[in-house]
């Protein structure tokens, strides 16, 4: 016995040893004391071995790690803070700026290592216990999905019933009627309009008027209605549609504070454009008005609630009818109202509702299922990342995208006088199109049109063309080459690039504008939004691969033992728990694409790559919560111009002035580049309380028959978020596996001094939650959730750990957009909350995973091989690589930035030493995830960085 138990005791002494040496190691100490205490603490926690994956939703990880792991990958600053409730991680070495590195030790890179890969590994965690405890469909596949069917368990299925084409629908026949459906010949060639036959064994999916899907159990949702004690006793009758009340949250707790006499005029600054007149806003330093527009350039592919602009009928409230004084809700008299600014006679229509029939239940293993949410709400658009936006996604949308009638391979372009390059046309008589759209350009979702959509819009619809032109130039060239297009109906012919009919390569340009898209989003826009190591690598992970070797052999016999070990597996364990973090080596993109012998007409090649987890891919209510963005937005943006001084600050136009048909009106008058610059040059507003567009808050909507014609935006957020049943934030981190707040203090960044000014202003801001939201008695005997448990086992209570009887804030009560703007402690350079990030992490994930235009169908057969080429190099010709090392890392000139230069050449000059297009383009960027605010030299003289 003695060789095996004498490691074991051995090992025990060191964690003891450890642990008592981190206890005592409270105050400043000696570096390589410190270091060594780090080493022992990592062999220490080696000896624990890894932590399992949890087996249900109580014992989840919460991103918190023991203490000698945190010891190991952070030293004191990652111990000291393990007591909050946010993410350990971003405590970690590495994972902030330089000041994040140790000081003094043997080596830098060692620490960095450490913290960095612990990170990457913490996230990991986090994505495999979200793919398994967090996906809900709305389609009647849950039951399943609990159960399992015909032996195999719910997350290994693959073919969902529910998501057969119905009877009605023009290409039922075409996929097997009422046999087994499969997707084939023309309808498995590009993305379709309506996103049917991505999934080809479950046609419907993802496609156009399905039901948004959920990430929290559907019994948390629609919490103010109080379906069940937990929910009772969570709440206590204290919310629902109007409490608290949505515009005086907007008023009190999202209201950007002005500098008196500053001329910002709620938001609409001067009517001459005067720079001398100001809006302040609290401003992200590494990030630039371009990616505000971007995401909802984003946004607008991904899901919409409206149907073609418009809501269900009959209006409902906007509020400002109530408060609370002394913590009762208390009407507001007109004074008070007034005072706020806020308007009782706002209406606003109500949101289209697809089910409220009571949903069904069953039973498993002694718990009571619902089937679906009590009420669902479709997704008027294609779930799929296919630049619906763009190219359309119905019968009325697709007759807004104009094809150029003397190439049907082209986009539309038409010149506008004094500019370069062409413009997309304005919608003209006889075009499908809503009052309020009049004067806007010509596409497919027009709705809340601005002018950062009129730049992306305009940008990829010469991209398109720009792809166009090349490939005729390729097809001119070597006309009778294998373009590797392959038609589905006629498999063996090779089609040359002559061969290539222009409805072929318009098909070809949608996928490669989409996958481009989806690349820059991935691997430009979220390092950017998430500025720090662990995000850079785990998104350059989802795209090329954790290892990215650049080996093709090394990737595809990765991918083999992804697709082929898991994904076709029917051991649910190995299959959801796993399969996420074997795909980080290879990278999701192009999973199961490398297949030997690849052929177009087997469903097993075509469709191969894809992993719904089983449960079938729309995104869920809650990712559109986290993606309620506004406060990203200036009032006032401040104008270049490209042919003059480029740090000199022109105008400032207010939003407002760029919004729907004057959006386009202003695109025609200045011109793509200098709204390039602009917005590339100006920061975007930092996503926190007290900092919301007043515009925003003052809209007047033109398709709104209501007294103001007006509605407060922030408000209209929370209001839909709860028409649409969102849980309350603590639930709803409890939900997704973050650990829960005990009260509105616990906002406040414990790592800022006491006594600083930035702390004392995140102390008065828990103040005013604390007046808006309340506080109550608590209860210890009403037990609030099942989703977690105390750290000793038990349930968790009204009381949240504080003694029974005693006042407790509602912190149970927040709505979620307000808790997830609240947050202040962040990871660094993270421009969202970690409540939003977990949503993206499971959500982004697996829109790549779902779709297998990103995964097996990723070939030259659906693309040809100058797309594959194109996708991949960010652009024609060979991959370009950025001088230096920005980060540490060789990097290619980003796609974005390429696109940029390709299609609107007059920012070339100014693009030239930007190395992410989202990064304000003045700023240098100094050393390892700097986000100081300094300018480039060359940017000396731009008033914006003058203090
Ligand atoms: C001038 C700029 C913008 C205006 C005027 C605007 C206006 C609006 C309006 C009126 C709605 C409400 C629709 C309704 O429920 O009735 C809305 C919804 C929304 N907006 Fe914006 N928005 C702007 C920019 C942005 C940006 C930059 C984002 C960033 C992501 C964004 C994200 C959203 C989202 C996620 C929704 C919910 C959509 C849905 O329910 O399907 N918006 N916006």
């Amino acid at each position: 016995m003695r060789p095996v138990l004498f490691p074991f005791a051995l090992g025990g002494l060191l964690v003891v040893s450890c642990l008592a040496a981190i206890a005592q190691n409270s105050g400043p100490t000696n570096p390589k004391k410190q270091e060594m205490l780090e080493l022992q603490a990592c062999a220490a926690a080696a000896l624990q071995g890894f932590r399992p994956i949890a087996d249900n939703r109580a014992q989840r990880f919460q991103a918190k790690v023991t203490l000698l792991t945190a010891s190991c990958r952070g030293g004191q600053k990652a111990v000291q803070y393990r007591f909050t409730p946010y993410v350990d991680w971003s405590n970690y070495w590495g994972t902030g700026d330089l000041s994040s590195l140790p000081k003094g030790y043997l080596s830098t890179a060692i620490p960095q290592a450490r913290g960095v890969n612990g990170a990457l590994l913490d996230l990991e965690y986090q994505r495999i216990e979200l793919i398994k405890f967090n996906l809900f469909d709305n389609n009647l596949t849950y039951q399943n999905y609990i159960v399992g069917q015909n032996g195999v368990v719910g997350a290994a299925l693959k073919v969902f019933p529910p998501l057969r084409l119905p009877a009605t629908n023009p290409f039922y026949a075409a996929v097997g009627g009422d046999g087994e459906q499969i997707c084939k010949g023309d309808l498995i060639r590009g993305r379709t309009l309506a996103g049917i036959c991505n999934d080809i064994r479950n046609p419907l999916m993802g496609s156009i008027g399905t039901p948004f899907a959920r990430n929290v159990e559907f019994e948390t949702t629609f919490p103010d209605q109080e379906q069940n004690q937990l929910t009772k006793n969570r709440h206590g009758g204290r919310i629902n549609l109007m409490t608290p009340d949505p515009q005086v949250i907007s008023r009190k707790l999202f209201t950007r504070t002005q500098t008196a006499n500053n001329g910002c005029n709620q938001g609409f600054g001067s009517p001459t454009f005067s720079p001398d007149v100001n809006c302040d806003y609290q401003k992200a330093p590494f990030f630039n008005v371009l990616a505000a527009y971007w995401i909802q350039f984003m946004t607008h592919d991904w899901f919409s609630h409206l149907d073609d602009g418009h809501n269900g009928s009959g209006m409902i409230s906007m509020g400002c009818a109530s408060h609370k004084v002394n913590g009762v809700e208390t009407p507001l008299t007109a004074d008070q109202a007034d005072k706020l600014g806020c308007r009782p006679t706002d209406l606003v229509d109500k949101g289209l509702v697809l089910q409220d029939s009571a949903p069904e239940t069953f039973t498993h293993n002694g718990g009571t299922y619902m089937t679906r949410a009590p009420k669902t709400f479709a997704n008027n658009n294609t779930a799929w990342w296919d630049a619906s936006q763009l190219y359309g996604f119905d019968d009325i949308s697709v007759k807004r995208v104009k094809r150029d009638p003397s190439d049907q391979a082209r986009m539309l372009l038409v010149p506008v006088e004094g500019r370069q390059g062409g413009y997309l046309p304005v919608l003209a008589a006889g075009d499908p199109f809503q009052p309020q759209w009049a004067g806007q350009e010509s596409v497919a979702f027009p709705d809340n049109w601005t002018i950062g959509l009129s730049f992306y819009h305009n940008l990829f619809a010469r991209e398109h063309n720009s792809f166009v032109d090349e490939f005729r130039k390729q097809a001119a060239k070597t006309p009778n080459a294998d373009s590797g297009l392959r038609n589905p109906s006629d498999p063996t012919r090779v089609i040359r690039y002559k061969d290539v009919t222009p409805d072929e390569l318009f098909t070809a340009a949608r996928l490669v504008v989409a996958a481009e898209i989806a690349k820059i989003h991935t691997t430009e826009w979220t390092p950017q939004l998430l500025y720090d190591e662990p995000l850079y690598k785990g998104m350059n992970a989802n795209w090329s691969g954790l290892l990215g070797t650049g080996d093709p052999d090394d990737s595809k016999a990765l991918a083999d033992i992804v697709v082929k070990g898991f994904g076709k597996s029917k051991n649910a364990t190995k299959e959801s728990q796993w399969y996420s973090a074997f795909a980080s080596g290879p990278g999701i993109f192009g999973l199961g694409s490398k297949v030997l012998r690849y052929s177009i007409t087997n469903p097993d090649d075509v469709n191969g790559g894809v992993n719904h987890f089983g449960s079938p891919f729309n995104f869920p209510e809650e990712f559109v919560t986290v993606y309620r963005l506004h406060p990203l937005l200036p009032d006032l943006i401040e104008v270049r111009d490209v042919s003059k001084d480029p740090n000199q600050i022109v105008q400032k136009v207010a939003v407002i002035e760029t919004f729907e048909g004057k959006a386009t009106e202003a695109m025609h008058s200045r011109g793509m580049a200098n709204w390039g610059l602009s917005m590339g040059r100006q920061r975007l507003g930092l996503l926190m309380l007290h900092n919301h567009p007043a515009f925003l808050q003052n809209i007047k909507l033109a398709r709104l028959d209501t007294p103001t014609q007006q509605v407060d935006i922030a408000a209209l957020d929370l209001t839909r978020d709860r028409e649409h049943g969102v849980p309350r934030f603590n639930e709803f981190r409890r939900q997704y596996g973050l650990h829960q707040l005990t009260s509105y203090d616990d906002f406040v960044d414990q790592r800022l001094p006491v006594d600083s000014p930035q702390r004392k202003q995140q102390e008065e801001t828990v103040r005013q939650l604390r007046e808006v939201y309340g506080t109550h008695v608590c209860d210890a005997s009403k037990i609030i959730t099942d989703a977690q448990v105390n750290d000793d086992g038990t349930p968790i209570n009204d009381c949240l750990g504080h003694p029974n009887g005693s006042v407790v804030d509602n912190i149970e009560d927040v709505d979620t957009v307000v808790g997830f703007l609240a947050e202040f402690t962040r990871p660094h350079g993270f421009a969202i909350s970690e409540t939003q990030f977990v949503v993206f992490m499971l959500n982004a994930s697996r829109r790549l995973f779902s779709d297998r235009f990103f995964t097996s169908s990723f070939r030259p057969e659906f693309y040809t091989q100058f797309g594959v080429d194109w996708v991949n190099n960010n652009g024609p010709g060979p991959v370009q690589m950025e001088a230096g090392t920005p980060n540490g890392h060789r990097q290619p000139v980003s796609p974005l930035k390429r696109v940029m230069i390709r299609n609107v050449p007059e920012l070339r000059p100014q693009l030239k030493s930007v190395v992410n297009v989202f990064d304000p383009w003045g700023r240098d960027r100094g050393q390892y995830y700097s986000l100081e605010w300094n300018a480039k030299p060359e940017a000396a003289t731009d008033p914006a960085f003058q203090r």
